[in-house]
Parts: structure tokens; sequence; C-alpha cells
């Protein structure tokens, strides 16, 4: 008999998965550390789900999720055509990886792992910005395709289109490119003026990521109607309180959106997913009402910890990412009575652990540009509030 391990593709061996934040169940615990949304989802929309569950849950769903397609193509202004559901967003982000990127043969990436780009095989490439959604990556990887890793600027803005031009870093032929935007997990927004120069530049297809859009400023959801070669990725799980339901989708080409079709598996959303989203667009005056006062929430947070000496980003976004206090205490914040007199600090990776002392949950990311910095989930103002007591009373303790 052969051993279960010499049955595993060696790709399969080799791959560092998905990490997803924790969903611990601890009684009283502040989750603010997967991005969900404090508000739940409205009660039109729970009772349509409960409407639903009953015997005809032996049934298959619609294969098409034809009704939700054709409520989000009124929503943006096109056909349902123009439009593919998936199980969530990381489906259809996994598909476009599948229909548009050439894996490397497996030989070869045994002898050279596909961990760098090379311009001369554009078709192979998966590329993105770092960082970014930490998934694209590992997407590439269980393809077995290249990967090419772009820094963002120092503060998390894009760089130009004649800034890539001139990195020579950047493929503008990549067979695949994401872009978070806003950007995840700085919060940082990126203009759709600005988006529209690196789309029109680029020769491969181009996913704009807007899992966060709601909570932003502006949105490039226009692009991916002029343009044939750009998808726009949206999601029901953060600003429309989904995360269970895992429905998310894309807006595009039908060319393109045909081709995902084709890949997808046939009954890819599930039918409670489907009446859940429906229902979701019927009431969405409910949910505009839930972003503002999370945007509320998340303005009054960033002033509150900024005068507790953290450096927290400007974000778009239904989350912060915010640096801890260092030793520099800012002229403008003396008036807060803190610790460095006492000379200690805690470094980011502490920070999480003594949060979680006071069962907040908030998460860390251990790659060197963010290293430094929490990123905190915008929850209800009461926990908010309870965030920033539990910062007050840690940096008392230093
Ligand atoms: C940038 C980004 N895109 C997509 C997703 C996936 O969302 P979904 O729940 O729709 O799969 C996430 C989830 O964290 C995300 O942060």
């Amino acid at each position: 008999m052969k051993s279960p391990h010499s049955l595993i593709r060696p790709l399969v061996h080799d791959l560092h998965a998905y990490v997803p934040g924790e969903q611990p169940k601890i009684k009283g615990l502040i989750k603010l550390n997967t991005n969900e949304n404090p508000y739940p989802p409205s009660p039109r929309m729970l009772k349509a789900v409960k409407a639903a569950v009953d015997g005809r849950l032996r049934l298959y769903p619609n294969p098409t999720a034809q009704a939700l397609r054709e409520k989000l193509a009124k929503l943006h202004g096109c056909g349902p055509e123009n439009i593919i559901i998936g199980n969530g967003s990381d489906e259809v982000l996994a598909l476009a990886v599948r229909a548009f990127v050439e894996p490397v043969a497996a030989e070869v990436t045994r002898r050279k792992p596909a961990t760098s780009a090379s311009s001369s095989r554009p078709r192979q490439i998966v590329q993105y910005f770092h960082p970014s959604y930490s998934l694209y990556p590992v997407l590439a990887d269980i393809h077995g395709a290249m990967k090419n890793a772009v820094p963002l600027n120092a503060n998390f803005t894009l760089p130009s289109t004649a800034e890539l031009k001139k990195g020579g870093v950047w493929d503008f032929n990549a067979a695949l490119t994401f872009v978070t935007t806003p950007n995840a997990p700085s919060g940082c927004g990126y203009a759709a003026s600005e988006l529209e120069k690196l789309c029109r530049a680029m020769k491969g297809v181009i996913v704009l990521d807007e899992a966060y859009v709601d909570f932003a400023r502006e949105n490039a959801m226009q692009l991916a109607l002029k343009y044939p070669h750009v998808l726009v990725a949206r999601t029901f799980s953060k600003a429309y309180s989904l995360c269970f339901q895992r429905v998310g989708y894309f807006v595009g080409h039908p060319e393109l959106i045909a081709a995902l079709d084709k890949i997808r598996d046939s009954y890819n959303v599930n039918g409670l997913g489907q009446v859940a989203a429906v229902a979701t667009l019927e009431d969405l005056k409910y949910y505009r009402a839930n972003f503002r006062k999370i945007v509320a929430t998340r303005e009054k947070l960033t002033r509150s910890l900024t005068l507790l000496g953290f450096c927290v980003l400007p974000s778009q976004t239904n989350f912060i990412l915010a640096k801890p206090p260092g030793n520099v205490l800012p002229a403008s914040r003396r008036k807060v009575q803190r610790r460095q007199d006492a000379g200690g600090t805690l470094t980011a990776k502490e920070w999480l652990q003594k949060l979680r002392e006071k069962k907040i949950l908030v998460r860390w990311f251990n790659y060197p540009e963010v290293k430094d910095y929490l990123r905190i989930t915008i929850g209800a103002p009461q926990e908010a509030a309870a965030l920033v007591k539990a910062a007050k009373a840690i940096l008392q303790t230093l």
C-alpha cells in the first residue's frame, strides 16, 4: 500500500493555507478581528430566510442565482449577464485564477517554486500589491501559478501608473491582477480616477476587490462596465451583515462572466444565501443607515486612540490599522497622562495579547510592513468604548 503522504500532490504538500481570523467561543468576548458587521441583518431579511426554511430544502436551489443576479443588475445598471454569484467573494476570486491564469507545469514548479514573476511568462502570473488581501498568494499557489507581489507606497497609497512603469517590477501583461480597494489591511481608499489609469494600462484581467467599498467615499463599479478586462468583486459579508450565508459576486463583461460561469460548481450558491441576499437588496435603507453608524464610530475611535498616542491610519473601511504608542510622546498629546515616564512600551503583538486578556480580540499580521500595527474592526459604539477603556488601562500599567 502507498502511504497517504505519497498520494498527495507535491504542490499541496508545499502549500501554506490561508489563515482566517479566529472564531473563538469565549463568553463576553468583544470580537474585533474579522471585520464582521456589529449590526444584525435587517428584520425583513431574517423573516424572508425563516419563511424559506421548510420542505423546499430538499430541492436544489436555482443554479444561476437568477433572481439575485436580476436584482443586482438593476442596482448596478447592467444586465444579469454581467454578473456571477459565488459562495462568498472568495469563490469568485478563486474562479478568476482558474479561468484566466495558466498554471506553471508541475515539474517546473517543483524545480523552481513559483515565488517571483518573470515577464516572459505573463499568462502564468497572478499579480497584486503588498500588503493586500492575503488570500491572493494562496490562490496563486493552489493553482500553481507565478506570483508577482509589488509593494504599495510606504503609506499604503497606490504607486502611480508612471511609477509602476519606471519601477520595472509591475507586469502590465500579467494574466490576472488583484487590487484591494479600499485596501486591506491598511484601510486606505483609492480614487476611481487613479484606478482607471491603472486599468487602462493593464493588458490582462484586473479585479478590483471592493469588499469594503460601502464604507468608502467612492467606488469604481463603472470601470467594470466600461472596460472589458475589468471585474469588480463585491460581497454581502461585510457591509450587509451576511458572512454566515457566504454570498459574493463579480460584475464585468459578459464574456469574462460566461468563462467563469463555465467552471463553477453547478449549485455554488446555497438556496438560503440566495434568499437572504435578495431580501437584503429589498431593505437597503436599513443597511445604509448602518454604514453611516459604522463610519461615525470609526471616526470617533480614530480620534480617541490618537489621543492615547496611537498612530491611526485614515480608513475608508470598517476597520482601522493602528500603531500602538511608542516612546515618543507628541507635544500635542502631553495632556494625556501616559506611561512613557515609566519607560515601558509593548509591541503590537504584545498588545494583541494584553487586549485578549481583557476579552477584546483584534488582529495582528506577522509581516514586516504591518507588524507594528493592530487591525481593529469597527464594532458597535459600546465595543469601541470598551476598547479605548482597555487601551487606557493597559497604558497605565506600563
Ligand atoms: C479584501 C477582501 N476581499 C474578499 C473577502 C472575502 O469575502 P467573502 O466573505 O465574500 O468571501 C475578504 C474577507 O475578509 C476581504 O478582506
